[in-house]
């Protein structure tokens, strides 16, 4: 890798970028290019990308965008084989020439390019964080494209807190060349992600993302957040990154025909990422939840309903096993209501039961907090519940929490054990209900492939 306009003054964006590459422990050769200094970070430095003696891959360009095109030749005519343009001052501000000339010295030698206007690329399998957003990114499966760079940087961190594992982060800004499809092809394909999540202002051009999306959502989850979906809004998205937003009814349609979730907020869409990342395999529309106070479970049988999930009926056989978890006054109707009194031992054996009985195919598990239960040591049962099922069992728990720090406590040790959790009935049940609308989606998508 080549780091251009690596400078020397720590807080400017090449600095941080070269400061992030080597902190976050990429392995390969690192080649910062400045013709001022001699050595930067304990890196010996390079006048100009002539003089790297060594093939790289990717060059990260930082310096003002009057330098760029020939930065870029320079990268060329040297081997490289893609370029990340950091710079900003293109499209976004009037520049559209710049930009397109930019472009076309980079298609001149045959490089991708990245950008412009972007805060770099984070790619967690190979230890890779050539950007100037935070050091650390919690590592995990979903692969996260970002065409605001602030929602992007800020979500790094947010990750971390949230324990939404990320395989990739890569700011597409402006999209001069690389753009969504080209990246939903490569992650479509990419072991390391099964996941791929978008943040989108507009797209460069449609009818290549949605043949690309309707070949990546056949493999694995494609969840848009779409930004600029009002007048006000996409007048922002203009200026922000230069992107026509659109018709949010076009670009609605696009997205249902192709198979692409869309989230209506971040929060919404990372809930889903957290759902459709786990290793879950919905076979059937089964739908189970089981509680330990009445109020969460009306509201969770609300919010299935209102999202189209049916609660499934209860068999004798299935009545039998939670009547046995439970005191006289709990209830074995849908949702199983294991009452306040429920411990770690009842969940176990409510998940146990659920998760095992071939009638059911989904369950969201729900613990309101009491003062006579110990929120950790329940989810420590849940997981318990679940290790000795996973070898044979993929079909989806989602857990809901809700209650105080030590809930808060108990959602994160079951993240971290790759269950999701979440700390309303609400979250839980548009968390379970994404993960039926892809199954159902990708159904029909196999049925129809096995048709034709
Ligand atoms: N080759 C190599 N190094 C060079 C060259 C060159 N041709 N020209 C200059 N340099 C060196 C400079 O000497 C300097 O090093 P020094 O500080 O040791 O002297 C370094 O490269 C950087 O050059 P500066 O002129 O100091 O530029 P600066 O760092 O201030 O700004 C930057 C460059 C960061 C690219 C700026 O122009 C810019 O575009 N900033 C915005 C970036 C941004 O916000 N991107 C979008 C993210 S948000 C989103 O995604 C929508």
């Amino acid at each position: 890798m080549a780091v251009i306009g690596a400078s020397r003054t720590p807080g400017k964006i090449g600095h941080e970028i070269l400061r992030n590459i080597i902190n976050f422990g990429f392995k390969g050769n690192i080649y910062p290019v400045n013709p001022h200094v001699d050595e930067v970070l304990g890196l010996r430095c390079f006048p100009s990308m002539r003089e790297v003696p060594d093939q790289v891959d990717l060059a990260i360009i930082s310096v003002p965008s009057r330098a760029v095109a020939r930065v870029v030749d320079e990268c060329g005519a040297s081997g490289v084989k893609a370029v990340a343009v950091i710079s900003s001052g293109f499209r976004e501000i009037g520049q559209a020439d710049l930009e397109k000339e930019v472009v076309r010295r980079a298609r001149r030698y045959g490089m991708r390019l990245l950008g412009p206007n972007i805060f770099g690329l984070v790619y967690t399998p190979s230890k890779l964080n050539a950007s100037f957003g935070p050091l650390h990114v919690h590592p995990g499966k979903v692969a996260f494209i970002t065409q605001s760079g602030a929602i992007g940087i800020s979500l790094m961190s947010w990750t971390i807190l949230e324990h939404v594992g990320l395989s990739a982060v890569v700011s597409v800004g402006n999209k001069a060349d690389v753009d969504d499809a080209d990246l939903l092809e490569f992650f479509a394909d990419d072991p390391n992600s099964s996941v791929i999540l978008i943040y989108m202002e507009g797209l460069t051009s449609g009818r290549r993302f949605m043949e690309a999306a309707l070949k990546a959502t056949a493999k694995k989850p494609v969840i848009t957040i779409k930004a600029g979906r009002t007048k006000r809004g996409s007048m922002a998205a203009a200026s922000h990154t230069g992107s026509m937003a659109g018709s949010d009814e076009v670009y609605r349609a696009a997205f249902r025909q192709t198979g692409v979730l869309l989230a209506s907020s971040v929060e919404e869409a990372f809930d889903w990422a957290e759902a459709l990342v786990a290793d879950f395999e919905l076979r059937g529309e089964n739908l189970l939840i089981i509680t330990n106070g009445g109020g969460a479970g009306v509201l969770a049988a609300d919010a299935s309903e209102l999202l189209g999930l049916r609660l499934m009926g209860m068999s004798p056989n299935l009545r039998k096993k939670f009547r046995a978890l439970m005191p006289y006054y709990g209830s074995v109707e849908n949702p199983v209501d294991l009452t306040a009194t429920a411990d770690g031992d009842d969940y176990y054996g409510a998940i146990h039961a659920a998760m095992g009985s071939d009638e059911v195919d989904a369950v969201i598990a729900i613990y309101c907090q009491t003062p006579y239960t110990d929120p950790t040591l329940i989810a420590s049962r849940m997981i318990k519940a679940m290790e000795g099922l996973r070898a044979e069992v993929r079909k989806p728990l989602v857990i809901c929490g809700i209650g105080g720090v030590e809930v808060e406590k108990a959602l994160r040790m079951l993240e971290e054990a790759g269950i999701p959790a979440f700390p309303t009935p609400e979250r839980a049940v548009m968390a379970m209900a994404a993960l039926f609308k892809y199954y159902e989606y990708r159904e029909e998508v196999m049925r129809k492939t096995s048709e034709n």
